[in-house]
């Protein structure tokens, strides 16, 4: 498996990846823009991606997807290593994200890479035809 960083012009290859994980999308444009305007980024060819930003001393993770065919074979925690040492290099003593309190997969990777809980908002996630899901705030050390 190889990680490399991605860059503004991998957008058009993270949009397809990412069109694979989730059910709203986000196109090549949005992704483009994250990348140009100091978003950073880890990819592993036809796999998955990583997506965060760091500010000050705290990063966010803002996407992480995995191909449903190449999942629960260690890439989405790797993912996560490469986006917490690239963000280590980056200055940041902290990581956080959000995730929706039903998402059991992306749960389950993130206590098992060590991130704990640290808030809950309310209603974060809007699902059409259903009720709205909170997203749970998590946080680790960089
Ligand atoms: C969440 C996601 C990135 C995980 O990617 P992955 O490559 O399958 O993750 P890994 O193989 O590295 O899993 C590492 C550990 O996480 C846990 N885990 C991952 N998927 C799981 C699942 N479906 N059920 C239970 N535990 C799971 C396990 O502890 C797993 O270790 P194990 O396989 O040795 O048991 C992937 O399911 C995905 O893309 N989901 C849709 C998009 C998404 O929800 N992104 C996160 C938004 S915050």
């Amino acid at each position: 498996m190889t990680i490399r960083r991605a860059a503004a012009a991998d957008a058009a290859l993270l949009a397809g990846l990412h069109a694979t994980a989730f059910d709203r999308p986000w196109s090549a444009m949005e992704i483009h823009q994250l990348l140009s305007s100091g978003a950073s980024g880890a990819v592993i060819e036809d796999a998955g991606f990583i997506l965060w930003r760091t500010a000050g001393d705290e990063a966010e993770i803002l996407t992480l997807a995995v191909d449903p065919a190449r999942r629960r074979a260690g890439l989405g925690g790797a993912l996560v290593e490469a986006a917490l040492s690239g963000t280590r290099g980056e200055g940041a003593a902290s990581m956080f994200l959000e995730v929706a309190e039903d998402n059991a997969a992306a749960i389950a990777l993130y206590a098992a890479t060590g991130f704990e809980a640290a808030g809950r908002r309310k209603g974060y996630y809007a699902r059409p035809g259903a009720a709205a899901v909170d997203a749970l705030v998590l946080r680790r050390g960089a």
